[in-house]
């Protein structure tokens, strides 16, 4: 197989080691492949909404050889996985509002699991608020960067009262949700560069006269001093 981007690499290195895991809207399946070929899942469901993507997947699946060990599934996100026994999702390369949707839309699935790992490829804060507003803990979390994008990997585990990845002086959660409070933490350097290009970005909107914009910006300014 082809080696993985950073970001699918991301990805897989923060799945914790399972019995099952879907990766939902896999399109090429290539992280399925990876989590049974690495032993870190016995078995994955590549799973999708459409049969275009699907196809690609069973090529690739051919080709990685990996037999019965990852098993396809056409249908809506997580309502595709009623009665799976699935014990980890992945969802990689959508947005967060669909994510949000898609775990919001198969409760029964969703309280089955014991491990979320999400790549959205926007809105991170909204999932990182979910996770924070429906009992999951945010365990860790990457940043990566690649063609020129910054790619954020979130890891979730059902968890009980305050999230401790939150309790963080000084900063409040929308600003945490919106940096990433073990990103923030760890002073991560990618997390720095992300941040920086946010606080320009804003700068420049604020320059050419757009409102409302002065707390973001503070919010940008405070996480590059902190980063620096
Ligand atoms: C941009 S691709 C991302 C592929 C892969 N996860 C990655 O990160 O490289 C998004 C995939 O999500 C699938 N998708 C979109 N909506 C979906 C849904 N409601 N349920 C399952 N898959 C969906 C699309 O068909 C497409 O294959």
């Amino acid at each position: 197989m082809s080696r993985l981007s950073a970001r699918l690499e991301a990805v897989v290195q923060l799945v914790s080691p399972c019995r099952t895991l879907a990766d939902v809207g896999t399109d090429h399946g290539l992280v399925p492949i990876a989590v049974v070929l690495r032993g870190v899942a016995t078995h994955a469901i590549a799973a999708d909404l459409r049969e275009a993507p699907l196809a690609v997947a069973r090529r690739n699946l051919a080709r990685a050889r990996v037999g019965k060990r990852v098993t396809i599934v056409q249908g809506d996100g997580l309502i595709a996985l009623r009665g799976r026994a699935v014990e980890a999702v992945t969802m990689a390369g959508i947005s967060g509002q669909l994510m949000v949707r898609l775990l919001e839309a198969a409760p029964d699935v969703l309280a089955g699991l014991t491990q979320l790992v999400l790549q959205p490829n926007s809105e991170p804060a909204v999932v990182r608020a979910w996770a924070r507003g429906h009992g999951w803990h945010l365990r860790d979390e990457r940043m990566v960067e690649g063609d020129g994008r910054f790619f954020v990997v979130c890891a979730f585990v059902p968890g009980v009262g305050e999230d401790p990845a939150y309790a963080v002086a000084g900063w409040t959660d929308a600003a945490l949700a919106r940096i990433g409070p073990w990103l923030l933490a760890r002073r991560d350097p990618i997390a720095a560069r992300w941040c920086r290009a946010q606080h320009d970005r804003v700068r420049a909107l604020v320059v050419d006269g757009a409102p409302g914009l002065a707390a973001e910006l503070a919010t940008w300014q405070a996480a590059c001093a902190l980063l620096a």
